[in-house]
């Protein structure tokens, strides 16, 4: 069956301030950047897309793509350069976007925090900070006081497992640290407390506000099936990278394995909307992971496996019940070969399965810097040309675009976009 009904989705793009904006240099990825080794093609995040200019191309690009729906960041080094002084002029030219959108009637979801922050909290400790949750707060409120009358939905931090493994296990995020548990527990703790904490101020602020993570969930399957050390080994995974991090986050309640319970979060409903970021599966034999022979990759050697995200997506709503945002999906496709096919096959999985997703935000609009991968993968409905910054619709993007203005894959569609273009796989 090839035609999918969309009529019940919103369908939008997703991107983050430090990928795209270019120009700052007072967060700490820009630091991190500059120790050679670090990016794997020796960039840094300026000038990233040059959106911080370009933005009103950008939303042009939006629009022309039918999407109704976006999902962008605001960059706190900008907004607070140095500890308790406000750039005006950033939160003006931040604002000027955001009643662009509205104008367009393009609507806003705001990431508070997506793996950046000033240098300045970087030095202090970042999230391992005694104070970390305070200096988030003070933040978040200023952001929500500044753009309550633009924006009423949030995401107050984006995949706390992944910016603390990256960041404290595996070297790959800042600070690039190796060292383990300790400071990694330490993080989470506090990310979890700062967004329960921030889910009850934004809505003391705005009521009415729709507030929630965008949380990283991987499938995370045995190796071999039948080994009962690959089984055990992937529950744990499971466990520690993304399901203990739910209930602190989600539910207020924190494992054991979390640290102590906060004496300031109490145990209760910390989420509006299930903003889930799913991108592949993980073969486990170890603590670590793996990728299973012969399954579908993208240029980046992560597995595609659509069905994976209504796994994850069955798994959390079970546990959370609520309606389901996919804050992120998308892929690494250099030549726009494979894109649209991603697309449809993930949007099939989720109309197909009976569960309540209600939005679909594409990662992402334009190829951006990603992180720790620099320029070199590219996830964009629109192609950059990092030299001209000059910008490209692939045909993945006209494919979402006539998607969505048709509400549904129809068969034409799907013969033109998406038969024909298989997947690379592996040996
Ligand atoms: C997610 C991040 C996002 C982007 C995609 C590819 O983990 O949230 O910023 O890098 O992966």
């Amino acid at each position: 069956m090839t035609h999918v009904d969309l009529s019940g989705l919103l369908i939008g793009a997703a991107t983050a301030a430090v990928q795209i904006e270019g120009g700052d240099t007072g967060n700490q990825w820009h630091e991190f950047a500059q120790v050679p080794g670090r990016i794997v093609d020796g960039s840094t995040p300026t000038p990233a897309t040059d959106h911080w200019t370009r933005w009103r191309e950008d939303t042009d690009l939006l629009a022309e793509l039918n999407l109704g729906i976006y999902r962008l960041g605001l960059e706190w080094s900008r907004i607070e350069p140095e500890p308790g002084r406000v750039d005006q002029s950033a939160v003006d030219r931040y604002r000027e976007e955001l009643t662009e959108l509205g104008r367009r009637g393009i609507r806003p979801l705001v990431t508070i925090h997506h793996f950046s922050h000033p240098t300045w909290f970087e030095d202090r400790g970042g999230w391992t900070a005694p104070d970390a949750v305070e200096t988030f707060l003070a933040h978040v409120e200023r952001v929500v006081t500044r753009f309550g009358d633009l924006v009423s939905e949030w995401v107050t931090i984006n995949e706390p497992n992944v910016y603390a493994s990256s960041g404290f296990l595996f070297g790959e995020f800042p600070p690039g640290h190796t060292g383990g548990w300790t400071e990694i527990r330490r993080v989470l703790n506090a990310m979890a407390r700062g967004h329960c904490r921030a889910y009850h101020l934004i809505h003391d602020l705005q009521p009415d506000a729709k507030v929630g993570i965008a949380h990283h969930l991987r499938v995370f399957a045995p190796l071999n099936g039948r080994n009962p050390v690959h089984r055990l080994l992937a529950r744990t995974n499971a466990y520690l990278f993304q399901e203990a991090i739910t209930d602190a986050m989600l539910g207020g309640r924190f494992p054991r394995v979390l640290g102590a319970q906060p004496a300031d979060v109490t145990p209760g409903t910390h989420y509006d909307y299930l903003g889930i970021n799913y991108y592949s599966r993980s073969a486990v034999s170890r603590l670590a992971d793996g990728r299973f022979d012969g399954v579908s990759v993208n240029d980046l050697g992560w597995e595609i496996h659509p069905q994976g995200l209504v796994e994850v997506a069955r798994w959390l709503h079970g546990r959370f019940p609520g309606p389901i945002w996919v804050t992120e999906n998308g892929t690494a496709d250099r030549d726009d070969a494979f894109r649209a096919r991603f697309i449809a096959d993930h949007l099939t999985a989720m109309v197909s399965s009976g569960l309540p997703f209600e939005r679909y935000y594409h990662w992402c609009l334009v190829d951006n810097w990603e992180w720790a991968q620099g320029y070199t993968a590219r996830f964009g409905l629109v192609e950059l040309d990092v030299d001209t910054m000059e910008r490209r619709v692939r045909p993945s993007g006209r494919f979402l675009a006539r998607a969505v203005a048709a509400g549904g894959i129809g068969d034409a569609l799907y013969e033109e976009f998406v038969a024909g273009h298989d997947y690379p796989t592996t040996p």
